[in-house]
């Protein structure tokens, strides 16, 4: 059977002021259904660059990606973003939610730009609140949420339309260590309660030990950290 994910010999270069900067240099690897993945390595190595690419918002120069066999950037552009739309969770550093939106309706939110049924939609929402703990803060706009607390429905969000693959930029960067540590709980959590496979980016060493396998990029490739 085919690999749930497999990145083959990936390179990606940027372009700034004539100046070549090669940030991806033959990245492989493969991800199983099921696994929690971290991956860390210096700032400015290529870390959201990987994120991107895996996460189909920015295609490769060279190399595949493929999801259980099927090669995402042979895909037409509407067909990627049906894919993505369809298959991947993201959680950034910065929780992005929209301000004039409650914590439920911020959940809700992928549901309902997909014009998916409003009722059932809030109704799954509230679910996810309760998941990452934050029942208590439905009805709460984000600028009336900590920092930790936005990150939990952040994660709600991505949970939203069910991904399989779950991709998270730094999402303890702006957090204490404590408050970090709770979200990455909560991610082994949702690894293991939804069987999501999750890869996630993380500065801080200790919290990359807490997940089960560890990557680094370093030198434009992705290799084993443990
Ligand atoms: N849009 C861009 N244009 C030019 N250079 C970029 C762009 N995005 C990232 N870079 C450069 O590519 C390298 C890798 O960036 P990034 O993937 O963001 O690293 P990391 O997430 O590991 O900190 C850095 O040197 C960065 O300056
Ligand atoms: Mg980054």
């Amino acid at each position: 059977m085919a690999a749930f994910l497999e990145v083959e010999n990936v390179h990606k270069a940027y372009f700034l002021n004539g100046k070549r900067i090669d940030v991806l240099r033959g990245v492989s690897v493969t991800i199983e259904k099921g696994e929690l993945v971290s991956l860390i390595g210096a700032s400015g190595s290529g870390k959201s660059t990987f994120l991107h690419v895996v996460g189909t918002l920015d295609a490769p120069a060279a190399g595949s990606l493929r999801f259980q066999g099927t090669s995402v950037f042979d895909l037409s552009d509407a067909e990627v973003a049906a894919f993505r739309n369809r298959t991947i969770g993201f959680v950034f550093q910065s929780h992005y939610l929209l301000p004039e939106f409650t914590a439920l309706e911020n959940v809700a939110m992928p549901a309902l730009i997909s014009r998916l049924d409003k009722k059932s939609s809030l109704n799954r929402a509230r679910e996810l609140l309760e998941r990452v703990g934050l029942s208590h803060r439905a009805e709460h706009r984000p600028g009336e949420l900590s920092g930790g607390e936005s990150q939990r429905v952040a994660l709600a969000r991505a949970l939203m339309l069910k991904p399989d693959l779950l991709l998270a930029d730094e999402p303890t960067g702006n957090l204490d260590p404590a408050t970090g540590e709770g979200i990455h709980a909560l991610l082994r959590e949702v690894n293991k309660d939804l069987g999501i496979t999750a890869v996630v980016v993380t500065h801080n060493v200790e919290l990359a030990r807490s997940l089960p396998r560890q990557l680094r990029l370093t030198d434009g490739q992705v290799v084993s950290a443990a």
